[in-house]
């Protein structure tokens, strides 16, 4: 019992050193889907999510809400820039009605854009995409980026650190549980901690096998702050042939899976919450049939190693 007890003391121990979030303990050793993940504001992120970016997909997303929730998925990624928070919200209201699931039972991100980057615009576009998802609160509210633009989109020169006082704003009001940013580097993020009351849960950033970003992603881990990394892994960017690679060919034939499959495992192994956006039916069933494996560190080392430092906004 000692042993034991020393052991888990260690584990934490670890966890806290290296920034890592502690997985919770019911879900050790058996990670799904909905697995969650503890942020370091005490709540829980589910490790696993549904992204909906895509203007031409908008009739789309309500369906695919509901195919994401019958396939297991409960955490759901939107924002007001994507123009789909009221598609997103039937897409939940039909989930719930149905009793797939509670609401409480499903974890929504959504973000603030640009031009509402004044301290005081924050909670009222909050409320504005409270409105349109139909829901009394999410789960997580992110600034989109730490640009602030006019709504004619020329450049605000609002600072982030405002906007962030409008985001704890959100949060003591329970408006938003979980309040963080996203597309921000670490000297961004180390000036909200410095003058800021709450440090952000999260930080959603580029990571691919093209653009592994690996000090951003330490720093954050090492500030106790989890990483959702969403994008690029399946659209076909210009110049990155990524999908091709044989060496990721060989390592998803060794497991019987897809090649989307093992880049999205290749997210998970490294401790980043993969949010893949999928209309299809049968691709948001393929983006989540990604808990029976893993990869080596080995595999994660060599799919790294393809890293070109290429963002997709290059
Ligand atoms: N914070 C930010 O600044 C930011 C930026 C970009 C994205 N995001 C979030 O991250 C989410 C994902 O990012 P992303 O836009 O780069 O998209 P993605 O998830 O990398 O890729 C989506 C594209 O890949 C297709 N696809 C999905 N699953 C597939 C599969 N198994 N096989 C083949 N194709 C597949 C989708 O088409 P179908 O729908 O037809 O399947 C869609 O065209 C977004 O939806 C959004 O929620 C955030």
């Amino acid at each position: 019992m000692k042993q034991l007890l020393t052991t888990v003391a260690f584990f934490i121990l670890i966890n806290v050193i290296t920034g890592h979030a502690v997985h919770d303990d019911k879900n050790i050793g058996k990670q799904e889907p909905n697995t969650t993940k503890q942020l370091n504001d005490g709540n829980h992120i589910p490790i696993f999510g549904l992204g909906t970016f895509g203007w031409g997909d908008i009739p789309k997303i309500r369906q695919a809400i509901n195919w994401a929730v019958e396939s297991g998925y409960r955490h759901i990624d939107t924002a007001a820039l994507y123009d789909n928070e009221a598609e997103v919200g039937q897409g939940i209201s039909d989930v719930v009605r149905k009793g797939l699931v509670k609401r409480e039972d499903l974890y929504v991100t959504t973000k603030l854009w640009n031009n509402k980057h004044a301290r005081d615009q924050v909670v009222p576009a909050l409320r504005e995409s409270l409105a349109k998802l139909n829901l009394s609160y999410v789960d997580l509210y992110l600034i989109h980026t730490p640009l602030s633009s006019n709504e004619d989109r020329s450049p605000a020169n609002i600072d982030y650190l405002e906007t962030w006082q409008g985001m704890e704003e959100a949060k003591e009001l329970g408006l938003a549980k979980s309040i963080g940013v996203s597309n921000f580097y670490t000297e961004q993020i180390d000036r909200i901690r410095a003058h800021s009351t709450i440090v952000p849960a999260v930080n959603q950033i580029e990571v691919h096998p093209s653009n592994t970003n690996e000090t951003l992603v330490k720093d954050c881990f090492e500030r106790n702050i989890t990483v959702v990394a969403p994008f690029g892994f399946f659209v076909p960017r210009g110049k990155r042939p990524i999908k091709d690679d044989t060496t990721i060919k060989n390592i998803a034939q060794k497991y019987g899976k897809s090649v989307n499959q093992v880049l999205l495992r290749y997210s998970l192994d490294r401790d980043l919450i993969p949010i893949p956006k999928s209309t299809n039916e049968n691709r948001i069933k393929e983006n989540i049939n990604v808990f029976d494996f893993h990869l080596t560190p080995e595999e994660v080392s060599i799919i790294s190693s393809l890293n070109t430092n290429s963002s997709i906004f290059d």
